[in-house]
């Protein structure tokens, strides 16, 4: 038997060629290290050295590309904190609301006696008994609602907002006019807190969806009734543009145009003795206030500073305005790690924000465990 050797004369001349150009490349080429390996006189050892460094080198390459690529993928939004001032009239006075943690007007309805009429087992009036019922759930004694209920009725609004306190506030102060009546400024909201004041906040209309706030009055759960109506439309402010450059004083949301105590919200609370009721909300009395962006429906249980009695409390802002160039759009919300205002579709509410979202997802969850939601979420019923 005899070996065929195969012997393929085009595949021959094909890396006969390969290695010459590659000579070649090597004598003329301007990296570093080539000209070295290719040299015939040198040693193998020598040859093989220097394959070895610039494979070394290569790979070296590879990898930190590598990484630069993945640190791009993990954050490619760099922020650039390239500090500008900006004046303090370009962006609104935050929204301020107030909560009391005096839930009751006493002399509608005493919470501390009707709670001793039950220790002591004296049987209490049907009224006293809603009342009571609905009062241990907004004042947090959750686990005094024995009603065989699963839901409340609509009669539950009426009886919070009967009971409220009387919201009574003094020697008020905004921007250049001291001593103005700032009652009409605070309009109620129904929060989780039961009701609650605010200031410089978005009318209901343009942080809902109208599907939420325009049903029939019976329907229409959050905001109740005329709760969280405010009269002045915004008219020359967005929450992306800013404010127009229209030159107008009393815009709504308000700003300040200067900074300084003198400058901001100042005002008296007034609170009567005979309404505080520790069994109610314990022995923290006062009152809770919070300071966000107007367009953000409130959440004073989850962030909020007291407002003890007898004592004045002075808070100041420090705003942090973040700018993000449109150019940043065409990324993906996940890679960067945020949303444009109208990117992200939320059910309730005409605008994102963090807050607003969080509310919604609550909202969402809560409907979908219980099928039926908390009396300050908002909701839809057809
Ligand atoms: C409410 O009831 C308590 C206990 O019976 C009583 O001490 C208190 O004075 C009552 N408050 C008012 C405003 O009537
Ligand atoms: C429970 O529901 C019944 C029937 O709908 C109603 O008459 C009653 O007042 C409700 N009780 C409470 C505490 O809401
Ligand atoms: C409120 O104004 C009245 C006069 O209108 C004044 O006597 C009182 O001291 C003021 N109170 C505060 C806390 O400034
Ligand atoms: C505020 O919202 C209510 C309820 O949606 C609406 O009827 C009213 O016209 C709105 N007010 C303004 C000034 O837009
Ligand atoms: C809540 O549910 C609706 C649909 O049921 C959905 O469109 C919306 O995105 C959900 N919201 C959140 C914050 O997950």
């Amino acid at each position: 038997m005899t070996k065929l050797a195969v012997h393929n004369p085009k595949k021959n001349s094909f890396f006969k060629n390969l290695e010459n150009y590659f000579d070649q490349y090597c004598k003329r080429t301007g990296i570093h290290g080539f000209q070295y390996f290719c040299e015939h006189g040198r040693s193998p050892f020598e040859r093989y050295w220097w394959l070895f460094v610039l494979l070394l080198s290569f790979g070296a390459c590879i990898y930190s590309v590598y990484w630069t690529y993945q640190k791009w993928e993990r954050s490619p939004v760099i922020v650039n904190f390239a500090s500008r001032g900006t004046p303090i009239y370009k962006i609104p006075f935050p929204a301020i609301t107030i909560c009391p943690e005096t839930k009751l007007a006493s002399e509608k309805f005493n919470y501390t006696k009707m709670m001793h009429k039950k220790e002591d087992g004296i049987p209490l009036s049907r009224e006293e008994d809603i009342y009571f019922e609905y009062m241990s759930m907004i004042c947090g004694n959750e686990n005094f609602v024995t009603s065989e209920n699963q839901t409340f009725p609509d009669e539950f609004f009426d009886v919070v907002d009967h009971l409220k306190p009387e919201f009574q506030i003094t020697n008020c102060s905004f921007f250049l006019s001291s001593s103005i009546n700032c009652k009409p400024l605070f309009i109620p909201v129904l929060t989780e807190e039961g009701v609650c004041y605010s200031f410089n906040i978005l009318n209901r209309s343009e942080i809902f969806r109208d599907t939420v706030v325009s049903l029939k009055l019976i329907h229409c759960r959050v905001p109740y009734k005329d709760y969280h109506v405010v009269s002045q439309k915004v008219t020359h402010w967005s929450i992306e543009g800013g404010y127009s450059a229209y030159p107008g004083i009393n815009l709504y949301p308000y700003r300040a145009y200067l900074s300084g105590i003198s400058k901001g919200l100042t005002l008296t609370i007034f609170t009567p003795y005979k309404d505080l009721d520790y069994t109610c909300r314990g022995p923290l009395q006062g009152y809770r206030v919070l300071l966000y962006t107007p367009m953000t429906v409130p959440r004073p249980s989850q962030k909020y500073f007291r407002l003890p009695l007898d004592q004045s409390v002075v808070a100041s802002v420090d705003p942090i305005m973040i700018k993000t160039s449109s150019s940043i759009a065409k990324y993906h919300a996940r890679k960067r790690g945020c949303y444009f205002h109208n990117e992200r579709y939320l059910k309730y509410f005409k605008v994102y924000t963090s807050n607003n979202c969080k509310l919604e997802c609550v909202t969402n969850y809560t409907l979908y465990l219980c099928d039926c939601v908390s009396y300050f979420m908002p909701s839809m019923w057809f």
